[in-house]
């Protein structure tokens, strides 16, 4: 995700775009730009880091005009650094864009561009954009807003951009598909941004573009709205927002962390867009078509990792050992790192790591390729310390995670790592092509799923209040499942402060059903694929001794609905592809269980989002 801010009118623009910038951090923050037009010429200036940053840098040139565009980033394509920030200019100089999303088949298009004498600065997809626009431009010998609707139907992925000309200053021109943008509408003058509040404080009348639309905003016109498939007239649904700053940064949520939650769907398509192509049956991911022997030959794969990531790496474990048949390690980094492992030049690391900063992981990557393993990270941050520290890699394309508590952090590195397990599996050739299909078929249908989980939010509510009062919670899974367990007690811990444990379910025999009694609440994830029968038994065990049972069941369960306290429905799917549903009530749970007893849910006491330290 980044944030996107433009401004046409009367006023200067660049203190508005520089605040509207800081109001959009929350999307991206690895780097920021802003380019203003100053009547004659176009002032450009851009760094790697904060907005703040970029104000300092921009003291170097001349902050004059009432045109204006400014980008943070949060990069997808490109490390993160000032020839990639954005905006970016086209080869003749005269257009400047700024993009938030993703072009899939930017390097088709910048290899015809090259063959036509282009240049590039960056390793951006966006750079590539602004230069197929001048390309229509000069080809098709047309204005702006044409040029941008032409060079967008040859485009595949997914974009907000702005882009202006300084041929033709009195004009912006946006578009979309996929990413947030909204139009400000003043009096004579437009505000453009990715949510309202870059301009709610100027105006409350806002006009969002829907997906496929595109705008010539032009001063003292109506706005000119089109389709840009085949530029048929769109009429401009002038709103009334009644929101306030704060609700807006958090797109009307009250958390960060409920938000994030609330964007899992968009989340993994976004994760698994331009990799999972299920029509032409592959899985496409550099990282690992780049290294493929690397995994087919290795005699094991270790995963390093902490907290909610070590979690992913547990599911991981079940999926390559289960679909790719390779032995998996699964290790704590903190732990792993200190007790002198075995680690052969016949060893593949996997590093999973949202921040990519995490001190323990880090020194664990060290520590394998020392010793000669390959070292492939998943990571959330382009450009972060493990991802640069990583052999190979491939990215979640979660956007930024303000929440402390990790949520679709977790649910695309599942993603990022099912999609390696199947192409392995396929690779290896235990898989058929009818099962690979099977399954990305499947994969394909999970957004939506996760869509339809998230519909149990009122009822989850309903359980919270049951039991916000707990001092104990017990988790219970078995299989693909167990690792959702730890991680649902995980969430409870971290964001309410209840102690809560996972188990596999099979252990309560083992000592644990020693705790049960009517002040225990026992939550078990209980969906038909997986040990179901089992899972019923030790429901049973609980229920004998007055646990009160929260059970996550798969759609039209009837048998533990009998027997449960409370039951929370999920989409039927694979049995490897459960764990990215299951986790969806409990990350609900622990949400409004921690709101109700007044936690502080995006930054909980004692925690840090990136532990940086040992
Ligand atoms: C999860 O909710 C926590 N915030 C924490 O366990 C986190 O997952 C852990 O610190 C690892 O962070 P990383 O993924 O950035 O390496």
């Amino acid at each position: 995700m980044c944030g996107i801010v433009g401004y046409i009118g009367h006023r200067e623009a660049f203190p508005i775009v520089i605040k509207g910038l800081q109001r959009l951090e929350y999307r991206g923050y690895d780097s920021a730009g802003v380019a203003i037009y100053d009547g004659s010429k176009i002032n450009l200036s851009k760094t790697k880091g904060k907005v703040e940053d970029l104000k300092n840098k921009a003291k170097e040139i001349s902050q004059a005009g009432t045109l204006g565009i400014g980008h943070t980033r949060w990069a997808t394509h490109g490390v993160p650094n000032d020839v990639n920030s954005h905006p970016h200019y086209s080869n003749s100089g005269d257009l400047v864009i700024i993009h938030n999303g993703i072009i899939e088949n930017y390097e088709s298009i910048k290899k015809a561009l090259i063959n036509r004498g282009y240049s590039f600065k960056s390793d951006t997809d966006t750079e590539v954009l602004v230069n197929l626009i001048e390309e229509v431009q000069k080809t098709e010998g047309v204005k702006l807003g044409k040029a941008v609707q032409i060079a967008l139907n040859q485009v595949v992925g997914a974009y907000a951009i702005a882009v202006f000309d300084k041929k033709k200053p009195d004009e912006i021109v946006v578009a979309k598909l996929g990413s947030p943008l909204a139009i400000g509408v003043g009096e004579n003058e437009f505000f453009i941004a990715s949510d309202a509040s870059p301009f709610i404080e100027f105006t409350n009348n806002a006009v969002y573009l829907e997906d496929e639309e595109m705008a010539i905003i032009r001063l003292g016109k109506e706005i000119k709205l089109r389709k840009i498939k085949n530029d048929a007239i769109a009429y401009p649904n002038i709103l009334e927002l009644q929101m306030n700053l704060e609700e807006i940064e958090k797109g009307g949520y009250d958390h960060f962390m409920l938000k994030e939650i609330y964007e899992q769907p968009r989340a993994i398509m976004d994760t698994y867009r331009g990799r999972l192509l299920a029509d032409q049956g592959i899985i496409r991911m550099a990282g690992i078509d780049e290294n493929i022997e690397k995994f087919t030959n290795a005699n094991r794969i270790i995963i390093v990792a902490c907290g909610t990531s070590w979690h992913a790496g547990l599911v991981a474990e079940y999926i390559f050992e289960d679909l790719a048949r390779i032995p998996v390690e699964v290790e704590y980094a903190s732990e792993f790192r200190y007790r002198n492992p075995i680690i052969t030049d016949k060893d593949v690391l996997i590093a999973i790591s949202q921040s990519g900063e995490t001190a323990d992981t880090l020194a664990a990557i060290k520590l394998a390729k020392e010793k000669g393993a390959f070292v492939f990270g998943v990571c959330n941050v382009v450009g972060s310390s493990i991802a640069r520290e990583s052999n190979a890699g491939a990215y979640t394309h979660a956007g930024p995670e303000i929440g402390v508590a990790s949520t679709k952090a977790f649910t695309t590195q599942i993603t990022v790592l099912t999609l390696i397990a199947l192409k392995l599996a396929k690779e290896k050739g235990e898989f058929s092509s009818s099962k690979f299909h099977e399954y990305l078929t499947e994969l394909e249908t999970i957004p939506s799923k996760v869509e339809k989980s998230l519909q149990s939010n009122a009822l989850v509510e309903t359980v919270a209040e049951v039991y916000k009062d707990s001092a104990n919670c017990l988790y219970l899974g078995r299989g693909y499942n167990f690792p959702v367990a730890l991680e649902g007690a995980l969430k409870l811990k971290e964001i309410s402060y209840i102690h809560a444990e996972g188990y596999p379910a099979a252990e309560m025999k083992h000592g644990p059903i020693a705790l049960i009694d009517e002040q225990m609440p026992v939550i078990v994830i209980a969906t038909k694929k997986g040990h179901y029968e089992k899972v019923v038994s030790n429901i049973q065990e609980i229920k004998s001794r007055k646990g009160k049972i929260i059970a996550i069941v798969t759609e039209g369960d009837v048998q533990v609905k009998e027997l449960a306290d409370h039951v929370i429905e999920i989409p039927e799917t694979l049995e490897s592809l459960t764990p990215l549903l299951t986790t969806i009530p409990l990350q609900l749970l622990s949400y409004h269980i921690a709101v109700m007893r007044n936690c502080n849910v995006d930054q909980p006491r004692n925690l840090a989002k990136s532990v940086t330290v040992e």
